[in-house]
């Protein structure tokens, strides 16, 4: 609980850290089924990102689950916890400068939207990865699909538990379409304008 706790103000702010990078900070936000391809594109962004010099960082489901967030199940409150988590993460690397691409099934629209909330709607990108089920369960990348249908795990995103599509997200990506290198392109097309201070 916080009580008797007190903020301290500190001389370098979020403006002198965007100012020495040379560029803006913010989230991109990647929404979509298990095996959509969140983390393939997060992952090609940030390559694109650093070699053009901006300081970026990639929270991902799967990395942040083995650690800050082990504690937590895939019940629809330990996913709102661990979204709610990784928006304070988040908020905090953006404090610090830097571009935060964040990889998250992220399925109910509600902590979708408390995560805009806590970086500010100004800082929140959000991208949905629009693969089908179809596909993301042909794909099966971690087998997690055919083990759901087993009866071997419960709360499977897309099988035994909701994925709410976004209704207005900034940028959708459709993997059976679009190719990576595509999908990346049009990302950077979309964030140029934000990226200068
Ligand atoms: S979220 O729903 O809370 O946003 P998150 O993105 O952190 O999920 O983690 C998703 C990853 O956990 C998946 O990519 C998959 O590898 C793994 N996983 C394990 N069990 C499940 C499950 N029941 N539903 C979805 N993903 C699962």
């Amino acid at each position: 609980m916080s009580t008797n706790i007190k903020k301290h103000s500190y001389k370098t702010s979020v403006t002198d850290r965007r100012k020495l990078n040379e560029h803006n900070s913010f989230l991109i936000w990647f929404t979509g089924l298990s095996g959509s391809g969140k983390s393939t594109i997060a992952n090609a962004l940030e390559e694109k990102l650093h070699n053009q010099k901006f300081k970026t960082y990639v929270l991902d489901g799967d990395n942040i689950r083995k650690n800050l967030n082990k504690d937590l199940s895939f019940s629809p409150n330990d996913r709102k916890e661990n979204i709610r988590r990784v928006a304070e993460v988040s908020k905090l690397m953006i404090d610090a400068g830097l571009i935060v691409i964040a990889a998250f099934i992220s399925p109910y629209r509600k902590d979708r939207e408390n995560v805009k909330a806590t970086v500010q709607a100004k800082n929140f990108i959000e991208v949905f990865v629009d693969t089908s089920l179809f596909e993301c369960e042909r794909r099966d990348v971690k087998g997690l699909y055919k083990k759901s249908k087993k009866g071997e795990i419960t709360n499977m995103t897309g099988l035994s538990s909701p994925y709410e599509v976004p209704l207005n997200p900034d940028i959708v990506i459709k993997t059976e379409e679009e190719s990576v290198d595509l999908a990346v392109d049009k990302i950077m097309s979309f964030i140029k304008p934000k990226l200068s201070i």
